[in-house]
């Protein structure tokens, strides 16, 4: 399933997305001739480039060029919007990056992640120990010019001053609170509980504000939104994101790897206190809680583990549940696109095509 609609009246996004592209492409060009001119290490912008030329689903800039569309921006965006929308995949890749580190996650877009690919990096001049220290320690600050660059391609964008005010003030925001959700998570790793409110709000933070809700209002900022508009687009966008990363919770644990790209493991092994745990262990008879306890957060956990847990989360019906949390936020999504609005008509059956591909996806 592609997330770009073939169906486009005037909004034509498989174009934006290749635009998209050519700037991610050449920012990063640019950036590694750099790194040459200066006697600077290149290995990080390349295996930065590596990473987002291995695949992504490009959510975020194609959100920001709608919510662009939503305020009544014209057909074609402009190359500073596009910008914007490139700014918000290279603050995606730096999440990525971290993430993997935090997570301790081999494979990622079907790939080595970036800290394991650098540790393979430096593995023959080192023990094996000192490359995996390297392979994190380089990888943190890839993830960081990851950051810093995402803030160099919005302050070089061309924006006047008052539309780049006003998208900073939001991506303040929008930082922090993927900063913070990404705290709650590492924090409630490893203990996991019954609590579900905590496991949504963790969702909501890590990710439904920087995935949907931001790119969103960035791009309707950047056409002049007003508030009413910010705020349908956030009673669209925040319920989806949550589905959104409900759905990741699912495949990270019921998934097919090869097509994920992603382990079905490494929540297990760390023992992530998602919505799925939560609801399993809230509704576990003793002999399966105490399967859960044991298993959840081993490092050294088998597939034979991961199976007995798999068939837990079913027989609880804890999978059913969050497939049930899923189809109450898509159709809340919906039921705001379908409600008289201020979001410009063409937009709509893009939202709605999104709604579906992001909540009913396998990859
Ligand atoms: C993965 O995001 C991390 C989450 C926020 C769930 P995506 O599923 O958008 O990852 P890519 O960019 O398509 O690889
Ligand atoms: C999602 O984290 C949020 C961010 C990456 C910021 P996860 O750890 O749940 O996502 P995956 O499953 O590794 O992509
Ligand atoms: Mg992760
Ligand atoms: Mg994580």
């Amino acid at each position: 399933m592609t997330l770009v609609p073939s169906v486009v009246d005037e909004i034509d996004l498989p174009e934006a997305q290749r635009r998209i592209e050519a700037i991610l492409k050449e920012f990063l060009h640019a950036k590694a001739l750099e790194a040459t001119a200066h006697g600077m290490p290149p290995l990080a912008a390349s295996a930065l480039s590596d990473f987002l030329h291995a695949g992504g689903k490009r959510l975020r800039p194609m959100l920001c060029v709608l919510g662009w569309h939503a305020a009544g921006g014209a057909a074609d965006p402009p190359p500073a919007v596009l910008q914007v929308a490139a700014a918000l995949e290279m603050f995606h890749a730096f999440c990525l990056i971290h993430d993997d580190v935090m997570d301790a996650s081999d494979t990622r877009r079907g790939r080595p992640t970036v800290h394991r690919a650098l540790a393979g990096h430096y593995a023959h001049s080192r023990t094996r120990q000192h490359a995996a220290r390297l392979g994190d320690a380089a990888a943190i600050l890839t993830g960081d010019l990851a950051l810093c660059w995402s803030d160099e391609l919005i302050h070089t964008a061309g924006l006047n001053a008052g539309r780049l005010t006003r998208i900073l003030a939001v991506l303040h925001v929008m930082r922090t609170e993927a900063m913070y959700g990404q705290y709650l998570d590492i924090t409630t790793t490893g203990t996991p509980s019954t609590d579900l409110d905590r496991a949504l709000a963790i969702t909501r933070y890590k990710t439904a504000k920087y995935t949907v809700e931001r790119p969103l209002h960035l791009g309707a900022l950047l056409a002049g939104a007003d508030d009413n508009l910010l705020t349908a687009l956030t009673d669209y966008a925040l319920p989806l994101g949550e589905a959104f990363q409900l759905r990741d919770d699912l495949l990270g644990v019921f998934g097919d790897p090869s097509v994920t790209g992603k382990s079905r493991l490494d929540d297990l092994r760390e023992g992530k206190h998602t919505a799925l745990v939560a609801i399993a262990l809230r509704d576990a008879t003793p002999h399966q809680a105490e399967v859960l306890r044991r298993l959840l957060g081993r490092p050294d956990l088998t597939e034979d583990d991961a199976a007995s847990i798999r068939d837990i989360f079913t027989a609880t019906r804890a999978r059913a549940q969050v497939e049930d949390l899923i189809s109450q936020r898509r159709e809340n999504a919906f039921r705001l696109l379908d409600t008289p609005t201020v979001i410009t008509p063409c937009v709509l059956p893009h939202l709605r095509h999104l709604a579906n591909a992001t909540t009913r996806r396998t990859v």
